[in-house]
């Protein structure tokens, strides 16, 4: 089994690059951020706790968003790997990650990361907040809050993943295509 990280600040691309992705790579995509807003959606208790923070730009708890994971891994099956989108996005989580792959004889594969600069992450999620009236989409700072999150805690994943010796990077700016090819071009190699 192959566990890719699709990894990048919010807004990078990588919900509308992960469809073609596990098409041709017959991968299982996993996004903890749509998981967790169809908690919010069913009015779980889950959801509840997960709400006020998603739509203040926060992170939910590792513990959250870890069980989450290990529930997708264990219930999917027919496919050759998964797709981790959004996830992990703490070292916490980065090592959660690496303790529940080792205890089934397994490691990570690469690490994809999709990369933009800032002000163009604030152009993208506002196009799409005209489009898709996501909550956490609703606003500017809550746009830059979560920027400000990906920065403070997601970013240091960027060299833990690199002295593994597991991460490639993309740049996200351009046509959905080009940056489509670019990852197909780094996925082809493992
Ligand atoms: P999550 O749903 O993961 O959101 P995110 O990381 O903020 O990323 P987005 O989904 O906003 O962006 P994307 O990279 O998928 O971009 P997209 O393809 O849509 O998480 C939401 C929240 O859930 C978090 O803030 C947190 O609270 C919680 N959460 C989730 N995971 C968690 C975790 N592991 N731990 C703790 N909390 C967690 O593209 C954006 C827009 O740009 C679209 O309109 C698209 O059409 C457009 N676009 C894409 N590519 C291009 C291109 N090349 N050119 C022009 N436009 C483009
Ligand atoms: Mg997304």
């Amino acid at each position: 089994m192959k566990y890719y990280i699709l990894f990048g600040p919010p807004g990078a691309g990588k919900g509308t690059q992960a469809t073609a992705m596990v098409e041709k790579y017959n991968l299982n995509h996993i996004s903890t951020g749509a998981l967790l807003r169809k908690e919010i959606a069913a009015g779980t208790e889950l959801g509840i706790q997960a709400k006020t923070l998603i739509e203040k730009g926060c992170l939910v708890p590792d513990e959250v968003v870890e069980g989450m994971i290990e529930n997708e891994f264990k219930t999917v099956t027919g496919v050759d790997g998964f797709l981790l989108d959004g996830f992990p996005r703490t070292l916490p989580q980065a090592d959660a990650l690496d303790q529940i792959l080792a205890r089934n004889g397994s490691e990570v594969t690469a690490t994809v990361s999709i990369m933009i600069p800032d002000e163009m992450i604030m152009e993208r999620i506002k196009g799409r907040a005209l489009k898709e009236g996501r909550a956490d989409d609703a606003s500017e700072d809550i746009i830059n809050n979560r920027i400000v999150t990906y920065h403070n805690q997601t970013e240091p994943l960027i060299e833990y993943y690199s002295k593994a010796g597991k991460y490639n990077e993309i740049d996200g700016i351009g046509t959905i295509d080009e940056v489509r090819d670019r990852i197909f071009s780094v996925m082809d190699k493992f």
